[in-house]
């Protein structure tokens, strides 16, 4: 179930976005950032990253461990609720297909997204279910 939750959060991250300024003249990977730049890091991005990730556009809920998980983020902002977030998804999913063994998710090509660019997540499943 650990695995599955970890593919879940790579494959289509909650927090697709973070913003970050430069608090002084700095180079990363080869890209100078001038002190006071505001910088829009791609998470979602990041988690398909095809250097971290095997083919990365696939949904495997074998996939083994790899690369620096990102999706609750990293350094000193890393979240401070993550070990909890974990802890509540596999509890909410295990026990769900524990009481539900043959629920199943139909239309999910037809899902409604919320318009939103950083925070992602669908407005409901309740019509797919
Ligand atoms: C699936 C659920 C969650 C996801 C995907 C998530 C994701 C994130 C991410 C990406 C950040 C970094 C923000 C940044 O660097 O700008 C963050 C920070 C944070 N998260 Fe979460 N989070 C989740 C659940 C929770 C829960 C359950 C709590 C508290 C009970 C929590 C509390 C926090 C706090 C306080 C921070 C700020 C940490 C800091 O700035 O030092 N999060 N979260």
């Amino acid at each position: 179930m650990t695995s599955a939750i970890y593919e879940c959060m790579r494959y289509d991250s909650s927090v697709q976005a973070l913003q970050r300024v430069a608090l002084e003249d700095l180079e990363v990977a080869g890209i100078q950032f001038k002190k006071g730049t505001l910088v829009l890091l791609s998470l979602g991005s990041a988690n398909r990253d095809p250097e971290q990730y095997d083919d990365p556009d696939t949904f495997n809920i074998e996939r083994p461990e790899t690369g620096m998980p990102l999706w609750f983020a990293a350094g000193i902002h890393y979240c401070i609720g993550a070990r909890l977030a974990m802890l509540e998804m596999e509890t909410a999913v295990s026990t769900l297909l524990r009481r539900f063994p043959t629920l199943r998710l139909t239309n999910l090509d037809s899902l409604e997204y919320q318009p939103r660019n950083v925070m992602r997540g669908v407005k409901s499943i309740m019509a797919s279910l």
